[in-house]
């Protein structure tokens, strides 16, 4: 690199900043060429770096032979230049950019680099494709939208780990090659090469090795770190994403939930300016079932679900009966000024909800001026139909829908139907952010087929107090464990959950028990988790924790449509790396030296 530039780099000065600056400084800038107009004697180039853009002008009579060099310059090419800071004449001022009051007249340009067209436009224009953004991301990096998002993540996390520390928090980082963790994803697998036949298994979470840091006496841990998970790719999920993940010592469900709302309000404060409340809402896991027909329920909106089954049990409607008759449930909610919903649409609705929910049906019944109306009103009696609008509250203008069947279909198809419709009624402002606490979950999801209980958290999770004593046997509980609610919660923001936790078994004994409930045997607890048990004995603290989804977080703050929106190098739903082509195979040559042979795909 030549002397001119070496001597004049340690002056740089960044786009943003020269509005600080007194016009007549000196300055000197590197960057690229984003937009240029060349009008014969005199080039306006627009150069940008990470903090903006200043327009810089070469002026043939200024620059002298360096204007051969200005007239070289295309998108995207590498420049650094000198010159004497302006103010721009009172009509050339452009008040869309922070600096557009200024300009830099240069006296000398350099092209450092070249550039190929870029695939796609780098300004707030570009419609393209995700795919085409995605295997370029390192252009897409010089877009405000990607860039920004970057800042604030960057923020964001700073802001976090400045907050912990100063509340005394370790960061502890903990290992990626592992044994498996039970978050109830399938694993990545890594072939160990020095023990063939044998794999390690990337971390789904950092749970158990954070446990066992607490029972190393660490009392308060973090760490922002990668979790993996091989399960079905959505737009809120990807197969590595970032957790912040806690731990605390000595505590209860109490002081976790008041410490991350102090956590939590105080650096969305800081980084976007967003007030919560001091304690944020709780609501138990079964009113948000109810209610919202979702453990995740968006709290910005109304369109409760209603449980209407006591009103229509004696109905003729052969729909509804049948589905009591069955152990099932009738709900309904009513959309507020949606009596224009058309058939047609119904009818869109209907095999939506058939195909993504199971539900038989979507039975409806629009509020005219005369009341609830509809070809199935003949089946109810005027007193039914009545008590249904007085429990849903509707008005003249609104539709009401209907699920009918097993509880777990008719919250998921109307919950679901609630969010879809909130994009035409009831739309929340997207300024207005929503979170909450859900607390009081099941311990255990038990299998209606086969009886089996699932953790509904993960299997380290405490039962609430007086569930499972000392003198319990796996026998003596088995038959109404799936009624026990356990110590875990969630935190969810504007209908996302952002983050999950729970007081943890500290007792050896109990954890043996949620073992046995779940089936695990002795044996296989000791293969999968002995280290963790055999840590329990020495001297476990009561500990509890939670991990936030930082991608998640990041996504809902700064809008984005899909968390790949706020991660540097996401992957396809798919779980492709566009730039990459990854995964791809590999050679012979490095399978033989794992002991590894591909079947036929
Ligand atoms: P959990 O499994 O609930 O808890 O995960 C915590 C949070 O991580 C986020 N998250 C994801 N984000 C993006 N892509 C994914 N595939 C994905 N999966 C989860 C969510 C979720 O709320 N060890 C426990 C925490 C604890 O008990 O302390 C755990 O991992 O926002
Ligand atoms: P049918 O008796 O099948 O003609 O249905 C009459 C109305 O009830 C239609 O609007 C159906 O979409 C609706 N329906 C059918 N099954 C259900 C169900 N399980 N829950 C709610 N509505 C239903």
């Amino acid at each position: 690199m030549n002397n001119w530039y070496r001597n004049e780099y340690k002056n740089r000065v960044f786009a943003a900043d020269i509005i600080h600056l007194k016009p007549g400084t000196k300055i000197f800038m590197c960057g690229w060429a984003f937009r240029f107009r060349d009008q014969g004697g005199v080039i306006f180039i627009d150069l940008r770096d990470r903090s903006g853009i200043v327009q810089v002008t070469a002026r043939k009579e200024v620059i002298g032979d360096d204007f051969k060099a200005a007239e070289q310059v295309r998108s995207e090419y590498v420049i650094a230049i000198s010159g004497t800071l302006q103010e721009r004449s009172p009509d050339a001022k452009n008040p869309k950019i922070l600096t557009g009051n200024f300009e830099i007249i240069i006296d000398k340009l350099e092209i450092l680099n070249h550039s190929k067209t870029p695939p796609f436009q780098l300004d707030e224009f570009d419609e393209s494709g995700e795919d085409i953004r995605l295997k370029y991301r390192y252009l897409e990096f010089r877009k405000d939208e990607l860039k920004d998002r970057m800042i604030n993540r960057h923020k964001f996390i700073f802001s976090v780990r400045k907050y912990l520390n100063d509340k005394g928090f370790l960061e502890i980082e903990t290992p990626i090659l592992n044994k498996s963790t039970p978050e109830g994803a399938r694993d990545f697998l890594v072939p160990s090469r020095l023990n063939p036949g044998t794999f390690y298994a990337l971390p789904q979470s950092p749970q158990i090795f954070k446990q066992i840091l607490m029972v190393g006496g660490m009392e308060r841990y973090f760490q922002i770190v990668k979790c993996f998970r091989d399960e079905d790719l959505r737009a809120d999920r990807q197969p590595e994403f970032t957790q912040l993940d806690m731990e605390f010592s000595f505590i209860d469900e109490e002081d976790i939930l008041s410490n991350m709302e102090g956590l939590v309000s105080n650096v969305f404060q800081e980084v976007f300016n967003l007030s919560l409340p001091t304690k944020f809402p709780r609501m138990t896991y079964a009113e948000a079932m109810n209610s919202y027909g979702s453990d995740k329920p968006d709290l910005r909106f109304g369109m409760k679900l209603y449980d209407i089954s006591d009103i229509v049990k004696d109905c003729n409607f052969q729909v509804f009966t049948g589905a009591l008759n069955s152990g099932g449930i009738v709900k309904a909610i009513c959309v507020k000024g949606g009596s224009n919903i058309s058939r047609k649409e119904i009818e869109d609705l209907t095999s939506w909800l058939n195909k993504d929910h199971r539900s038989k049906g979507l039975a409806y019944m629009k509020h005219t001026s005369i009341g609830l109306e509809s070809t199935i009103t003949k089946f109810f009696s005027a007193d039914s139909l009545k008590k249904i609008a007085e429990k849903l509250d509707s008005k003249e203008g609104d539709m009401v829908f209907f699920g009918a069947d097993a509880h777990t279909i008719v919250n998921n198809s109307l919950g679901a139907l609630r969010l879809r419709l909130s994009q035409k009624y009831e739309t929340p402002d997207p300024n207005f952010f929503h979170i909450s606490w859900i607390v009081d979950f099941p311990m255990f999801e038990k299998d209606s087929a086969t009886d089996e209980l699932f953790a509904m958290h993960h299997p380290f999770t405490a039962p609430q107090d007086g569930c499972i004593t000392d003198m319990d046997t796996i026998e003596s509980i088995k038959s109404k464990a799936h009624t026990f609610n356990s110590k875990a919660y969630d935190l969810v923001l504007n209908g996302n959950e952002i983050g999950g936790g729970s007081i943890r078994i500290h007792d050896e004994k109990i954890q043996q028990k949620v073992f046995g409930l779940l089936g695990i045997t002795p044996e296989d607890a000791k293969h999968k988790f002995g280290f963790l048990l055999e840590a329990l004995q020495y001297g476990a603290p009561p500990h509890g924790g939670i991990a936030l989804g930082i991608d998640r977080i990041m996504m809902l703050l700064t809008k984005g449509k899909s968390i790949r929106d706020v991660i540097a190098f996401p992957k396809t739903q798919k779980g492709v790396c566009m730039m990459s082509d990854c995964p791809t195979p590999v050679d012979i040559k490095q399978l033989d030296e794992l002991k590894i042979r591909v079947v036929s795909v």
